[in-house]
């Protein structure tokens, strides 16, 4: 598929057929994730590939809403930055997170983001702290983002090329 439209047919996928990831398919999305361009190289991010059903459904509930769909997913990548090799672990893990999307797509696969950085897990812990403890990641490996990946169960429509919001491309001046 040529890359515009990876793109235009693209959309999050949150319903996942009841199938385990194909080993190549895993292997393909570990390679997209570590070819991900890190602010002077520094590869600030960690990856977790989580494929267990009970820590799948444990992810689930790592906010009270919008990660319900980890718990059907067939592989979370758990996307963490070390915050002690850079000050852009953000963008480092950003850039892999869409990266593993556009990949997942290309690949046949639906996918979606679940934010987990700045997110409540209920009212003493974050959502961070919650996922930190569930699958024993370090303090200073800070936990971004989720990516749920799986064969998808739902086919939302493409958005079309007159809904894309051109007034948000500016020349020269705002
Ligand atoms: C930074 C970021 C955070 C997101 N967080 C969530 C989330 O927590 N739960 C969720 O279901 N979707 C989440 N999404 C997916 C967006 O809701 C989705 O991309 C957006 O509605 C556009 O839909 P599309 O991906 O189908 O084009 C997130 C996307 C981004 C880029």
């Amino acid at each position: 598929m040529a890359f515009i439209d990876l793109l235009r047919s693209r959309r999050s996928i949150r319903k996942y057929k009841k199938r385990t990831l194909d080993q190549e398919a895993g292997d393909l999305l570990a390679e997209a994730l570590l070819r991900s361009p890190s602010s002077r190289d520094s590869e600030s991010w960690e990856f977790i590939f989580v494929d267990d059903p009970e820590l799948l459904r444990r992810l689930a509930d790592a906010k009270p809403v919008g990660a319900e769909f980890l718990a059907g997913a067939a592989l979370a990548i758990v996307i963490m930055g070390n915050d002690r090799s850079t000050d852009v672990w953000i963008e480092d893990c950003s850039i892999a997170a869409i990266i593993s999307q556009l990949a997942a797509h290309d690949l046949g696969l639906g996918s979606c983001w679940a934010q987990i950085r700045l997110r409540p897990h209920s009212g003493a812990m974050t959502a961070e702290a919650y996922v930190q403890a569930l699958l024993g990641i370090p303090k200073n490996f800070r936990v971004n983002m989720i990516i749920g990946i799986g064969y998808p169960d739902e086919s939302p429509e493409p958005v079309p090329k007159e809904e894309i919001n051109i007034k948000k491309i500016r020349y020269n001046r705002f």
